[in-house]
């Protein structure tokens, strides 16, 4: 019995490893998912069947963010170091940023099938 628990553990390390899924290994959604709780909650819906409804009407919600052609770790990450408008000193970097995107992109559904 323990031998198979063991196998079956090493293989779903070898096909999570190997499969060309959303996330890129960099960050920790769950703890991006705490740091957008203390951070971001207070404008932006932050949880996934949250799609149309910010406290801040003009704030978009993560998951629509997520849902936008084109968003990738690149431009989450640019979006994040850069303060604008509405959120001047709201600047994300580092290990933040890193969980933070990690979250945000943890949000696509179906990751596999979005184009990126
Ligand atoms: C004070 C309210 C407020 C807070 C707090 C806030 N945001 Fe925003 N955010 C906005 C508004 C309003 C917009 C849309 C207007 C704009 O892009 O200038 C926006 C836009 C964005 C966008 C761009 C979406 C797009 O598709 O262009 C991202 C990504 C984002 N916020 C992430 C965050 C993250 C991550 C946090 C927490 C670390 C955060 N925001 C906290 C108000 C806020």
């Amino acid at each position: 019995m323990r031998r198979t628990i063991t196998a079956a553990a090493g293989l779903a390390v070898l096909v999570l490893g190997t499969h060309p899924s959303k996330a890129d290994g960099i960050g920790n959604p769950a703890r991006g998912l705490e740091y957008a709780k203390a951070n971001c909650a207070g404008c932006h819906a932050i949880l996934k069947d949250e799609i149309e409804s910010s406290p801040n009407p003009d704030s978009p919600a993560f998951a629509a963010v997520a849902a936008t052609p084109g968003i990738t770790r690149t431009a989450l990450s640019v979006f994040l170091q850069s303060p604008h408008p509405t959120m001047p000193n709201l600047i994300v970097a580092g290990e933040d940023a890193d969980n933070l995107i990690a979250y945000i992109l943890s949000l696509k559904i179906p990751a596999e099938t979005m184009p990126n």
